[in-house]
């Protein structure tokens, strides 16, 4: 038996909200599993990730397929499998390519036990396997997700903003592992800038729930991240600049970057043209990029 399952990409922090606020965007990728009772591996990809992404047990969605038979006792069982994916979300970009995979195979894995876990149990799987919650619940709940991990246990509360938005996606053509991209942070940070980040992302939830556009102004913007992760990514504030000019609510790095996402409401039409001014800004530093533009 074998199931096909799809996940979407995602976008984590939403500027101030680190490792806490994410989003789903339309972009997917799609897995087919198969479980074999037969200790033998075929793992195949198509799309993104086809040349670098490792085919035998250090795969992830392999991993992530082990893990779950594993918490259901079920891996002796199932020692082997056939793996095939589709992939659209780019790899090592900041739209939780990893994130997508884990939940794919969390997910996929599930089905074929006859989904012995709820989506509480996979998210707290997903969280223990990729470390932070704010991709890998997105992920699973789709919409914009807030999620907090206390003593280990994750919560995480869903909802879907009350305007209709397009986000706008520059996708640098470099990769940025977010290992790297984690350690340039610093162990603490001045009190001031933890102040601002919790009041723009209370507003930016409060904003986005209550459909109150005039709020989401300034509630991009973060301290506690992006001014640290700078230096990897050339132009990133003039590219942000750029998509506001261009009539982006506001603009910042999705997750740990490269990409850099703007958010656009959908009635303002302007989705295009923030789209070419990120690129413009991205190629003034040098940089080659990609626009995605999506839901
Ligand atoms: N919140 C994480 C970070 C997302 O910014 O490091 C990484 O995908």
């Amino acid at each position: 038996r074998s199931v096909r399952i799809r996940v979407p990409g995602t976008s984590a922090n939403c500027g101030p909200g680190f490792d806490a606020i994410g989003l789903a965007c339309t972009v997917y990728n799609d897995l087919e599993l198969t479980l074999l009772k037969e200790p033998e591996l075929s793992i195949t990809i198509e799309g993104e990730g086809a040349q670098n992404i490792p085919c035998d047990n250090r795969n992830i969605v392999w991993r992530s397929v082990q893990y779950l038979l594993r918490k259901a006792k079920l891996d002796k069982e199932y020692p082997g499998a056939i793996i095939h994916m589709e992939n659209n979300v780019p790899l090592s970009r900041g739209l939780g390519s990893s994130a997508t995979a884990i939940v794919a195979g969390l997910k996929a894995a599930n089905v074929l036990i006859g989904n012995r876990f709820n989506r509480r149990e996979l998210l707290q799987f997903a969280t223990d396997i990729e470390g932070h919650p704010d991709n890998v619940a997105p992920a699973i709940f789709g919409g914009f997700t807030i999620s907090t991990v206390t003593r280990g246990n994750v919560e995480c509360f869903t909802f879907m903003p009350k305007f209709r938005m397009k986000l706008v996606v520059a996708v640098p053509d470099f990769p940025l592992s977010t290992r790297k991209a984690r350690a340039v942070l610093p162990e603490k940070v001045p009190m001031k800038d933890a102040v601002n980040n919790i009041g723009r992302a209370a507003m930016l939830v409060a904003a986005l729930c209550k459909g109150n556009d005039k709020f989401l102004r300034n509630v991009f913007e973060d301290a506690l991240h992006q001014p640290y992760r700078a230096e990897l990514i050339p132009g990133m504030y003039d590219v942000f600049q750029a998509a506001r000019k261009a009539g982006a609510l506001g603009a910042n790095l999705s997750g740990a970057g490269p990409c850099l996402i703007a958010y656009t409401l959908e009635k303002r039409e302007c989705e295009e043209a923030v789209g070419e001014a990120m690129k413009k800004a991205f190629q003034q530093h040098g940089v080659a990029s990609k626009i995605l533009i999506m839901d």
